[in-house]
């Protein structure tokens, strides 16, 4: 191993749970926290299962699997970090909560431990200049599902060290399948801030009756070759986490790209929020069996 041995992963939710084994797949021992023992078993369960599911793939064998969950310990104690050579936040997306959770991390791990944060649209400079020794903060930032997704974004904050850069770039090269990219810390970093302004787009053509959803979608997927039309995405992302992304980075630029559409709203606000609800653009309740 070259770098960070031991990795924390604050926050085992939708995201933490596979960032936790993207790590430990790499060789790396994990300390996972979460905020209470039954999230904590939810979050390793979660890992256990996609996990599980690699197996009867056949994408991993089942000793290999046995392998990564035995590098993955959880704690719901900060102290238990203490051992963590880099550490990456992976909890709800509030700056206050981040800050206060990565301060109490801060005290318990040494001075020049990189302290990571995986948000999407939190400012990570206004995050480092929040906490001590801000050379050591920067941005992580996974895609979902991130055991599968390759991208992940290194963000240089103003205030990151370049040679952070460079060990980050050279942690994600040990992570299998995945690429790395580095961004400056801008509204949406480098793939959201063009995604949304798209996705917006597409919602917008689909109000004004351009086409059906599912024509929308085969159009950019058979006629441009997209691997998935944006209603498709827009389903899987989940519109409640669209809307928030795009209202971030609508507040902190002022382009109104990333106005969130009307019919946006309109559909968080009936609870048709995508797969997880079983009812979105393209997942209907007529379909949502069909469609899991
Ligand atoms: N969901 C996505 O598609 C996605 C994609 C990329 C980045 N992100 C970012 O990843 C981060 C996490 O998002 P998510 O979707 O996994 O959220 P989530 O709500 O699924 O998970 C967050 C987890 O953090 C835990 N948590 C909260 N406070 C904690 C504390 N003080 N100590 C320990 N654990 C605590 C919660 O119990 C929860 O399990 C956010 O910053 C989000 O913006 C999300």
């Amino acid at each position: 191993m070259t770098d960070f041995n031991t990795i924390a992963v604050l926050g085992l939710g939708t995201m933490g749970a596979g960032i936790a084994q993207v790590v430990a797949r790499s060789g790396r021992s994990v300390v996972a926290l979460e905020a209470d023992e039954q999230r904590l078993d939810d979050g390793l369960a979660a890992v256990a299962a996609f996990l599980d599911g690699s197996v009867e793939r056949g994408k991993l064998a089942p000793d290999e699997r046995d392998a990564v969950l035995g590098r993955i310990t959880g704690t719901t104690d900060v102290a238990d970090l203490s051992s963590a050579e880099a550490v990456v936040e992976s909890v709800s997306e509030q700056l206050e909560i981040k800050v206060a959770l990565l301060e109490r991390v801060a005290a318990v791990v040494g001075l020049d431990v990189p302290l990571l944060t995986n948000t999407s649209a939190l400012s990570v400079t206004d995050l480092a200049a929040r906490l001590p020794h801000p050379e050591r903060v920067a941005g992580l930032h996974f895609f979902n599902p991130a055991p599968l997704m390759r991208t992940v974004e290194v963000v240089r904050a103003l205030q990151t060290g370049e040679t952070l850069v460079e060990r980050l770039v050279a942690l994600v090269g040990t992570f299998a399948d995945k690429d790395p990219v580095v961004v400056d810390d801008r509204p949406g970093f480098l793939v959201n801030a063009l995604l949304l302004p798209y996705l917006n787009d597409v919602i917008g053509e689909l109000d004004a009756g351009l086409a059906t959803a599912e024509d929308l979608d085969v159009a950019l997927e058979l006629g441009l070759g997209y691997r998935t039309g944006p209603m498709r995405m827009l389903d899987v992302i989940g519109l409640d986490v669209h809307l928030h992304a795009t209202e971030a980075i609508h507040a902190a630029t002022g382009d109104a790209r990333y106005a969130a559409p009307p019919l946006l709203r309109r559909m968080v606000a009936a609870g048709r929020l995508g797969d997880k609800s079983g009812h979105g653009f393209r997942v209907t309740p007529d379909n949502h069996h069909e469609g899991q």
